[in-house]
């Protein structure tokens, strides 16, 4: 969609000698979108308007066509995404898809090899230390002094951040508070189990107050005790505003907590879209269901074969059948007939929601977990 006033705006901008970068870098803090002001860039002409245009809605981050090569390595192949204040969006892949590369990028940890990548209107090329100031980081593996008490720990970030020293003080109470960990604030980190050190290293990353948190895989290896946990504390700090950009292997977990899922794989992203628009991208819900008898599984493959949005996915050695439908409850009751009336006895069968691996054979046309070792 093209933007009058954005187009206005450059105009007398460029009359005033501003450079395309400043200009961008002024459109892009007031609010603007990227891609509507490369529009406005290439639909210039000759007319005035007298102030910065106000924006239509505000992204706190936005990626334009991100490259990361190491070597022959192609890490990541051109992502663009962008990510509305005070919203949450999950990058969604497997293992080696690119995630913790984007990130590092993203908190100025990696520079890109092509592209750019905006935080709150900063550049993290240019204006790492800016973007530095309005983040914080919880990564993959959790950065925490094992040698350090909890509390300890997150003293050491607020001093870090050249916090005042009562700030640091007051703001580690509150979060070791927060987290559900005064009890442990006095023993030493390495005595944590992996939820706490989960939660002691997202303390970390707020203890500078950040509008945009980023969160790599923060619940893989959790207990699903631990992972609840951390999804409320995600929930609560997006309700105070905060942008969030998280990673994960699961699609359930993007499910729960992001408004736009990107899908990663091999450093391109393959999907955009809410989990609503994800999942009815593979007919909706999965029929699941074992057989008794094994020999008995192509005839039961028969019975429903065109029941689903797709053919029945057969196995054979397991006596295992899924397949993708559209009106789940209707044809879980109208498979439960038809294979009762072609006698083929069941172990069990369920109605589910699809999984990643379904999402991204649907999407890639292979199953994740053969392409990464
Ligand atoms: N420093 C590096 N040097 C070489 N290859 C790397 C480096 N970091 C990551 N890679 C490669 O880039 C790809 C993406 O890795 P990564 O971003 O860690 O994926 P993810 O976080 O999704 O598991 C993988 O193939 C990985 O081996
Ligand atoms: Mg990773």
């Amino acid at each position: 969609m093209n933007h009058p006033e954005i187009v206005r705006y450059i105009e007398k901008a460029q009359q005033a000698q501003m450079t395309e970068g400043e200009i961008r870098d002024a459109l892009f803090r007031a609010g603007w979108v990227p891609g509507d002001i490369i529009e406005a860039f290439q639909s210039v002409k000759g007319s005035f308007a007298s102030d910065l245009p106000a924006p239509r809605h505000n992204t706190m981050i936005s990626a334009y066509g991100v490259k990361k090569y190491f070597g022959d390595v192609k890490a990541l192949e051109g992502i663009d995404l962008e990510v509305p204040m005070g919203s949450v969006l999950a990058l969604l892949g497997p293992n080696g898809a690119g995630k913790t590369t984007l990130v590092k990028i993203m908190t100025t940890l990696l520079s890109p090899t092509e592209g750019s990548v905006h935080i709150g209107g900063y550049d993290v090329a240019r204006e790492g230390s800016k973007v530095r100031e309005i983040i914080g980081l919880a990564g993959q593996h959790a950065a925490i002094d094992e040698y350090l008490t909890g509390r300890e720990n997150l003293q050491l970030i607020g001093r870090l951040c050249h916090l005042e020293e009562d700030r640091v003080k007051r703001k580690s109470e509150e979060l070791l508070q927060r987290f559900d960990l005064l009890d442990a604030a006095d023993r030493s980190a390495k005595t944590y189990s992996g939820g706490m050190r989960k939660r002691l290293d997202l303390a970390a990353s707020l203890m500078s107050n950040p509008q945009v948190v980023f969160l790599d895989e923060p619940t893989t290896g959790l207990d699903p005790r631990s992972r609840n946990e951390l999804w409320s504390i995600v929930k609560e700090l997006v309700a105070t505003g905060v942008t969030i950009l998280l990673t994960t292997q699961y699609l359930e977990e993007a499910d729960h907590l992001a408004d736009q899922i990107a899908v990663i794989d091999h450093g391109r992203l393959i999907a955009k879209g809410t989990s609503r628009e994800l999942k009815s991208m593979i007919g909706g819900e999965i029929l699941d269901f074992h057989v008794t008898r094994h020999e008995m599984i192509h005839r039961a493959g028969e019975a429903i074969g065109n029941l689903g949005t797709e053919k029945p996915r057969i196995d054979e050695a397991s006596g295992h059948v899924t397949l993708p439908v559209k009106q789940g409850s209707q044809a879980l009751i109208e498979a439960v007939r038809r294979l009762d009336m072609a006698h083929v006895p069941l172990e069990d069968i369920i109605l589910r929601r699809p999984t990643l691996d379904e999402v991204f054979l649907k999407l890639t046309g292979h199953p994740a977990e053969n392409e990464h070792a």
